[in-house]
Order: C-alpha cells, then sequence, then structure tokens
C-alpha cells in the first residue's frame, strides 16, 4: 500500500463491524495504529472503516474479511494482511455469538456452532500470526472474553468465555519468549444495538437502571471503555503486563450476579 507509515504497529480487530470492534479499531488507530476490522459483514466493516478514516490523514483503517471459525479464512486474512502492510503486531479477538439455554435443554449444535466462533477462532487466528511473531520478535493479544466468566450464566457462551480466558494464559506463557504479550478484556453489560435487541424505551431503561445498580461506580461501561482498555494493553506501555484478565465493567464483577 502507497504512503503507509511503515513505522506504525499494525492491529488485526475480528468483528471489528460491531459496536466494541469499532471502538476498540478506534481507539487502536488513535494510538497509532493500521487498523484492519476483520468480519464475516462486509458491508458492515466498509461502513465502519470508512467512518473511521473519515477527516483522518493518519494509519490506514481497512475492511476485511473473515470468518474466524474457518482455517482457510483466516490464513488468507493474515496473508492479505502480512502482504499489505508487511507485519503484524496487535491481535484483538473480539469476534462472538450467543447461544442461549441452559444445561437441561442445551442444543449439541448450538455449543458447537457458537464454539467455532468464540473460542476457536481466536485459537486460529494467533496461530496464523506467530510466523509473524517469531520474526518480530514482538506483538500482544488481546482476547475479549467476559465477566460471565466469574459469575456463570448461559452455559454455551460461558464455557467459551472461559476458555478464552484459558487460552490467554497459555498464549502468555507459550508466546512470552517472543516478546508477545497476551490478556484479557473481560466487559460485563456493555449498551450497543445487540444488546438493546427488541426493548423498547422503558425495558431498555430498566435494563440501564439494573446494570447501573450493579456498579460501585453507578455507571454504565461504554463500547470506548472497552477500546482504551485493549488499546492499552495492546500498547507498549502494557509491555510488563501478560496473562491477565482485566474487568473493564465499572466494578461490577464486584456484585454476585
Ligand atoms: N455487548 C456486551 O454487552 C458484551 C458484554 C461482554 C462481552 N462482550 C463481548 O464483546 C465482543 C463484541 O461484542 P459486541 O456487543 O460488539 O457484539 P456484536 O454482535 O455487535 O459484534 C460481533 C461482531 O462479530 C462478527 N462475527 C460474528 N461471527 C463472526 C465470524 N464467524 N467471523 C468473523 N466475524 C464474526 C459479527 O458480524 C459482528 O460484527 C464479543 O466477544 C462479546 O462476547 C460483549
Amino acid at each position: 500500500m502507497k504512503g503507509l507509515d511503515p513505522q506504525a504497529r499494525v492491529a488485526i480487530v475480528t468483528g471489528g463491524a460491531g459496536a466494541l470492534g469499532a471502538a476498540i479499531g478506534q481507539k487502536l488507530h488513535l494510538d497509532g495504529c493500521h487498523v484492519v476490522l476483520a468480519d464475516v459483514d462486509d458491508g458492515a466493516a466498509a461502513a465502519r472503516a470508512a467512518e473511521l478514516t473519515a477527516g483522518s490523514d493518519g494509519p490506514a483503517v481497512v475492511a476485511e474479511h473473515v470468518d474466524v471459525g474457518e482455517p482457510e479464512s483466516v490464513d488468507a486474512l493474515v496473508s492479505r494482511v502480512g502482504a499489505a502492510f508487511g507485519r503484524i503486531d496487535v491481535v484483538v479477538n473480539n469476534a462472538a455469538i450467543q447461544r442461549r439455554g441452559g444445561i437441561g435443554d442445551l442444543d449439541v449444535e448450538d455449543w458447537d456452532v457458537a464454539h467455532r466462533v468464540n473460542l476457536r477462532g481466536p485459537m486460529l487466528l494467533c496461530r496464523a500470526a506467530v510466523a509473524y511473531w517469531e520474526r518480530q520478535r514482538s506483538g500482544s493479544v488481546v482476547n475479549i472474553a467476559s465477566r460471565v466468566w466469574l459469575s456463570g450464566g448461559q452455559p454455551i457462551y460461558v464455557a467459551a468465555k472461559a476458555g478464552v480466558v484459558g487460552l490467554t494464559r497459555s498464549l502468555a506463557t507459550e508466546l512470552g519468549p517472543l516478546g508477545v504479550t497476551a490478556n484479557a478484556v473481560a466487559p460485563s453489560f456493555v449498551p450497543t444495538d445487540f444488546t438493546r435487541a427488541g426493548r423498547d424505551d422503558a425495558a431498555w431503561e430498566e435494563i440501564l437502571e439494573h446494570h447501573r445498580g450493579l456498579s460501585p461506580l453507578g455507571r454504565i461501561t461504554e463500547p470506548e471503555d472497552i477500546g482504551d482498555a485493549v488499546a492499552f494493553l495492546a500498547s507498549p506501555r502494557a509491555r510488563a503486563i501478560t496473562g491477565e484478565v482485566l474487568h473493564v465493567c465499572a466494578g461490577t464483577q464486584l456484585a454476585p450476579r
């Protein structure tokens, strides 16, 4: 790509078309990274990339297609990013899907579908990026978990997010000698189109009030709060932090549920 700053870090954000993914991409961009918003929803990712670059002559923001659960798709994404930018510094595994159902009526197919995206996805992308980190001797992984890994809840989603924490700790151990940090960010409720879906104004206000009540700070966590935490953990400022889970949820991890 012409005119790119070759010194700038290169960040891949999966689920980059979503509310959190876009906020993470924005903060990484403000921190000087070239940002790849990788998503299965090409139109939404392209629209997010256009929003982030509007009026900016800073680092690049591009949209790329990926299905994070598909090895060929992930490997192809990493090859395209490597060809365009020459390096991969930051991997943010943010793409995830929700599947509900208690253990008594759990649909096995739902389990496989969700784990393919939520747990296999982060593994595949890190696996594909290792070759870059071996060469560069530096890098950072930030996996988006959830506060539910502590509190429990919907078994499919919770098991995947607890798995993401386990994967993060394994990556920290294995990739540390390459100079690569690996950490997780655990949000709780964040108001997005996704969490709002199907709720009228009254129901929405009620849920916001409920989550404010769980927070010792009396506040709701916003997408940009997640973006700030990820940008910090992905930066050299966090060079001595690895294998951690940072709860970015206004203290709601202190509440029982
Ligand atoms: N919003 C919350 O309240 C909340 C709370 C805790 C944790 N999280 C976590 O934060 C992350 C982002 O959540 P969000 O609210 O922005 O969700 P979202 O649904 O808005 O975004 C998820 C994105 O992932 C993409 N995606 C889905 N399947 C994919 C696949 N196979 N390959 C590539 N991309 C795929 C979707 O197209 C979407 O753009 C997720 O990991 C979620 O589990 C969210």
